[in-house]
C-alpha cells in the first residue's frame, strides 16, 4: 500500500542533503550520507547534491553591488575564495560517496556544466576527473564482463538476473555509461552502424546525410580535415591510409599531397558507388578496400602493409571501435621508421566524441589520451577554432547538432619514445 508519510520522509531527507550540500556543511552532509544516497534529486529543479554544492557558489549580484559601493571588493573576493574551497571539499566528499558526475538537472545541465558556466575552473576539473574515473571503470568492467561472461546482450541480461552461478554480476550503480560516438547520438538506433550501413544516403553540396537526416559528414569540417592531412602527410611520396571516405574531403586533400600509396577503406555501398562515379579507383596510388574496416584491416596487417600516415573517421560507431582500431591495428600498420624524416608514422582521427557537451568532450579527450598511451602512442593536441555553426545555418535540416563547441582539439599520435 502506498504510504504518503514515506514520501514526505523521503522528500525531507532529500531536501536535508541538498541543503547541507548547498551550505557546504561537511559534518551534516557526512552524517546524512550514512543512511542516504549521494544521488538524490530534487523533483522540481532536478538538482542533485553536486548541482546544489556548485550552484551555491554563484555570486549574489546584490552582495556584489553592495561590496562595490562600500569599497569592500577585496573582502568579497576573499569570501568567494573561501566559499570555493568549501565547495571543493563538499564536491570531493560527494564523489567519494558515489555521486554521479553526469546527472542532468531540469535545465539539462550536469554539475560540471554549471561549474563551467560560472567559471569555477577548479570545481569543473573535479567533475571532469570524476567523469574520467567513472568511464574508465565502466569500460574496464565491460571488458571484465566479456572475459568472464559471454558477449551477447542476452547473456548480459542473464548475468544480471542469475546470481551465484560463478559469474561476476556487474552492476555499476554509481557510474553511468556514456555511449559516445563520432557524430552519432546515444540511444538513437538510426546511428547504430548496421542500420546506418543499410540506409540510403543523400549527397548535397555541403553535407552527406543518411535516411534519418543524421549529418554523416559536413563541409564545415574541411578546415579540420585539411590540418589533419597536413600533419599526417607533410611531404609528397608517403603511404597513407584513410578509414571512412564520406564526402572525400580528406582524401581529396591527401591526393594533393601526391602520396606514393593511398589506401581508402569504405563500407557504405552509396559512398562506394559515388567513389566509382568520381573515378577514385583511377586516381594515382589509390587502392579502395570495400567493406567494414573490422573486416578489411586484419588482411592488411597480415599482408604486412605499412603506412606513414593513418586517418580514422567513421560514422555510427562507439568509442570502443576507435579504441579497438588503435589498440589492435594501428600498431601493426604504422611504420615505426616511416614518415617524412624516418622517425615514425603518424596516426590521426576525427575527435568528435561527446562534442555536443563540453564536459563530455573533455572527459573523452582525457580518456582517449590515456588509452592511446596504454596502446603505445604519444598524442599532441592542436586547438582549432570552430565558427558559430548555428549562425551559419549549418544545422538546418540536420537531425541533430553533433557539434556545439567553440574549439576542436586535433590529435596527432606517434609511437612513444
Ligand atoms: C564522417 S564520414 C568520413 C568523412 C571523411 N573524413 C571526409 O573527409 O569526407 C564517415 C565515413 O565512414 C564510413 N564508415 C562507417 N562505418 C564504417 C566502417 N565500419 N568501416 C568503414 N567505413 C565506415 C561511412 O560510410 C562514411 O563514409
Amino acid at each position: 500500500m502506498h504510504d504518503p508519510a514515506f514520501d514526505i520522509e523521503t522528500d525531507l531527507s532529500t531536501q536535508s542533503i541538498l541543503l547541507a550540500a548547498a551550505n557546504h556543511d561537511i559534518p551534516a552532509l557526512r552524517n546524512l550520507l550514512r543512511n542516504s544516497s549521494a544521488n538524490v534529486q530534487d523533483s522540481e529543479t532536478g538538482f542533485t547534491p553536486l548541482h546544489a554544492a556548485i550552484a551555491a557558489c554563484e555570486p549574489d549580484e546584490d552582495e556584489k553591488t553592495a561590496a562595490q559601493a562600500n569599497g569592500k571588493e577585496a573582502d568579497a573576493k576573499e569570501a568567494g575564495k573561501e566559499e570555493i574551497e568549501a565547495a571543493t571539499k563538499t564536491v570531493k566528499l560527494l564523489f567519494e560517496n558515489g555521486a554521479i558526475w553526469n546527472d542532468l538537472d531540469a535545465n539539462g545541465e550536469t554539475p560540471g556544466c554549471i561549474a563551467q558556466r560560472l567559471g569555477l575552473t577548479e570545481l569543473y576539473e573535479l567533475c571532469v576527473d570524476a567523469g574520467v574515473r567513472a568511464e574508465l571503470l565502466l569500460s574496464r568492467l565491460d571488458e571484465y564482463q566479456l572475459l568472464v561472461g559471454g558477449d551477447s546482450d542476452e547473456e548480459d541480461d542473464e548475468d544480471e538476473e542469475e546470481e551465484g552461478d560463478g559469474e561476476v554480476e556487474v552492476t555499476a550503480e554509481d557510474v553511468e555509461i556514456l555511449d559516445v560516438s563520432q557524430e552519432a547520438a546515444q540511444g538513437d538506433e538510426s546511428t547504430e552502424n548496421p542500420n546506418y550501413l543499410a540506409s540510403n544516403l543523400t549527397f548535397d553540396r555541403d553535407r552527406l546525410t543518411d535516411d534519418a537526416g543524421n549529418g554523416v559528414m559536413m563541409e564545415w569540417e574541411t578546415t579540420l580535415m585539411r590540418r589533419s592531412a597536413e600533419l599526417l602527410a607533410p611531404a609528397p611520396g608517403l603511404r597513407v591510409l584513410n578509414v571512412g571516405h564520406g564526402m572525400g574531403i580528406i582524401d581529396g586533400i591527401l591526393q594533393e599531397k601526391q602520396p606514393k600509396a593511398h589506401h581508402i577503406i569504405e563500407a557504405h555501398p552509396d559512398v562506394l558507388k559515388r567513389m566509382r562515379e568520381q573515378g577514385w579507383d583511377k586516381k594515382p596510388g589509390v587502392v579502395i578496400h570495400e567493406g567494414r574496416w573490422q573486416d578489411v584491416v586484419p588482411g592488411l596487417v597480415e599482408k604486412g602493409e605499412l603506412f606513414d600516415g593513418i586517418y580514422f573517421d567513421t560514422f555510427a560507431e562507439e568509442y570502443k571501435a576507435l579504441r579497438e582500431f588503435f589498440t589492435e591495428y594501428v600498431i601493426g600498420l604504422l611504420d615505426p621508421s616511416g614518415g617524412p624524416d624516418g622517425e615514425g608514422g603518424r596516426f590521426g582521427f576525427f575527435n568528435g566524441m561527446g562534442a555536443d557537451r563540453q564536459i563530455v568532450y573533455d572527459v573523452y579527450g582525457k580518456i582517449v589520451e590515456m588509452d592511446l598511451f596504454e596502446a603505445g602512442f604519444d598524442t599532441e593536441w592542436e586547438t582549432i577554432q570552430v565558427p558559430d555553426l548555428d549562425e551559419q545555418g549549418e544545422w538546418q535540416g540536420v537531425r541533430r547538432k553533433y557539434w556545439v563547441l567553440e574549439e576542436y582539439r586535433l590529435p596527432t599520435c606517434s609511437f612513444i619514445g
